[in-house]
C-alpha cells in the first residue's frame, strides 16, 4: 500500500515480495512548504528548499514485472516513481497531471523555474509532444533510445503540464534506453517528467540506494534496477535554427556532430545568468555539488584533503589522503562517468577538508565529467 501525497491512502498492491519499507521520521519544518513561484537563482539553496511532506512511506522494489505494473499504477495514480534510466536515476511523475508534476518540483525542492526532461517510449510518442524539424529527426533516429535530450517547440496539443515546462513554449524530451526505464514507460504509456532523482542541488544518483538517501519519506516508490551504465546526465541539445549543446552529458558532442556533419553551436554567454527565461535554465552555475569543498586539476594533495583520482599517474601526497578513489585507473572516460557521482558521494562523507580532483582530459564524455566537477567545484 502506497500512501498519497495528500495524506489519502492509494490501493497499490499491498502485497509485492521482498519490498523494503522505508519511513523518513516527520522533521520539523521551519519553512512553509516550498513555492511553486519564480524564484531567484541564488535562492535556491539545498537548505532552504527542504519540503514539508517528509512522511511518505517509500517502498523500494527490485525491478521485477510486478514492480514495473505497480510504478505504471503508481504514476497514473499521480504518484512519485524513482527509476533507472542508462544515464542517471530518475523522479518520475505523470507529465500530465500538475499536481503530481508539482510533486516532484516539491520532493527535490527544485526551483520551478527549472523545467522538466519529459520521457517517452519511442519517436512516435515524442511527436505528439514537440515538433520536430529535419535536424531534430536526424539526431532522434541516429541515438535514440540513448542518452540525448531534445529540446523542441511543444505540439499545439502537447500533453504536459505546464509546470513541467516552466512557462517555456519548448520541451524537453528523451527516449531512455534502459530496459526498466523503457518497460515503465510502456506499461503506463503516457509521458513522464524525471529529473535526476536527487535532491535538487545534490550529485545525481547512480544506484537506488543514492535516491533513498536523498528522498526517502518524499516519494513513493523507488524501483532497484542496480547501478546505471553511463552515469552522467544526458546530453542536452536545443533544435531551433541550428543545433545547441545546452549541456554536456553522457552522448559525446563528438559522436553528435558525426551524424549533423558540423559543429554543435555553443551556448551564449548570457544564456544563463539573469534572465527570467533562460535558454538553458537549469544550467545554473552551481549544481551537482557535495558539501565537502572542491578543488579541481589537483597536481598534489594537501594535509586533510580526500583524492579523486584519475588514471595512474602518482601524486605528491596521495598515500597520506584522507580518503582517495580512482575514477579509472587506465584512464577510461566511460568507467570514470559510471563512478562520478558515486565517488563524490563517498568522498564527501569523509569529513575531509576538501576532495582534490586530479584532471580529467576533455574529449568524449570527458567533456560532461569536467562540467560536473566545475559545478561541484562552484559549491553551494
Ligand atoms: O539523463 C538525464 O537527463 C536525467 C534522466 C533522469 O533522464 N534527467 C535529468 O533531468 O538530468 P534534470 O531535471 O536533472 O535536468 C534536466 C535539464 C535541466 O537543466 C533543465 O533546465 C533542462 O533540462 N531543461 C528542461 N526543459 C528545458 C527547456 N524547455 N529548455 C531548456 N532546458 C530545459
Ligand atoms: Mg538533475
Amino acid at each position: 500500500m502506497i500512501s498519497g501525497r495528500s495524506g489519502r491512502i492509494r490501493t497499490c498492491d499491498p502485497c509485492v515480495p521482498n519490498a523494503v519499507l522505508y519511513r523518513a521520521e516527520p522533521r520539523s519544518d521551519k519553512k512553509a512548504a516550498y513555492s511553486l513561484g519564480f524564484r531567484a537563482p541564488q535562492e535556491a539553496d539545498f537548505e532552504d528548499l527542504t519540503p514539508v511532506k517528509v512522511d511518505l512511506k517509500t517502498q523500494i522494489l527490485p525491478a521485477d514485472e510486478a514492480a514495473i505494473g505497480l510504478a505504471a499504477r503508481c504514476l497514473r495514480e499521480g504518484g512519485l516513481v524513482a527509476f533507472p534510466t542508462e544515464t542517471v536515476y530518475g523522479l518520475g511523475a505523470d507529465a500530465a497531471q500538475a499536481a503530481a508534476v508539482a510533486g516532484v518540483y516539491e520532493a527535490k525542492g527544485r526551483p520551478s523555474f527549472n523545467p522538466l526532461i519529459a520521457h517517452v517510449a519511442d519517436i512516435a510518442a515524442a511527436r505528439q509532444i514537440a515538433r520536430f524539424d529535419a535536424t531534430a529527426t536526424r539526431l532522434a533516429e541516429a541515438f535514440w533510445p540513448g542518452p540525448l535530450t531534445l529540446v523542441l517547440p511543444q505540439t499545439a496539443d502537447c500533453p504536459v503540464a505546464e509546470l513541467a515546462t516552466a512557462g517555456l513554449d519548448t520541451v524537453a524530451i528523451r527516449v531512455p534506453a534502459h530496459p526498466i526505464a523503457q518497460a515503465i514507460l510502456r506499461a503506463f504509456g503516457g509521458a513522464v517528467v524525471a529529473p535526476s532523482a536527487n535532491l535538487s542541488g545534490h550529485v545525481s544518483p547512480t544506484t537506488a540506494l543514492h535516491v533513498a538517501a536523498d528522498l526517502s519519506g518524499r516519494v513513493d516508490l523507488i524501483i532497484d534496477g542496480g547501478p546505471v551504465n553511463v552515469g552522467v546526465e544526458s546530453t542536452i541539445v536545443a533544435c531551433f535554427e541550428t543545433a545547441m549543446l545546452l549541456r554536456p552529458g553522457g552522448l559525446p558532442r563528438e559522436a553528435i556532430e558525426r551524424v549533423l556533419g558540423h559543429a554543435l553551436q555553443r551556448l551564449p554567454e548570457d544564456a544563463v545568468t539573469d534572465n527570467a527565461q533562460p535558454i538553458a535554465p537549469g544550467m545554473l552555475a552551481s549544481h551537482y555539488a557535495p558539501r565537502t569543498p572542491v578543488r579541481l586539476n589537483a597536481t598534489h594533495v594537501e594535509p586533510d584533503e580526500a583524492l579523486l583520482a584519475f588514471g595512474s599517474a602518482g601524486l605528491d601526497g596521495a598515500h597520506a589522503a584522507k580518503a582517495a578513489m580512482n575514477l579509472s585507473t587506465r584512464g577510461d572516460l566511460a568507467e570514470a562517468a559510471t563512478h562520478l557521482f558515486g565517488y563524490l558521494r563517498i568522498l564527501d562523507a569523509k569529513g575531509a577538508r576538501a576532495i582534490a580532483v586530479m584532471a580529467v582530459p576533455h574529449h568524449g564524455l570527458g567533456e560532461a565529467i569536467n562540467d560536473r566537477l566545475r559545478r561541484a567545484a562552484m559549491g553551494r
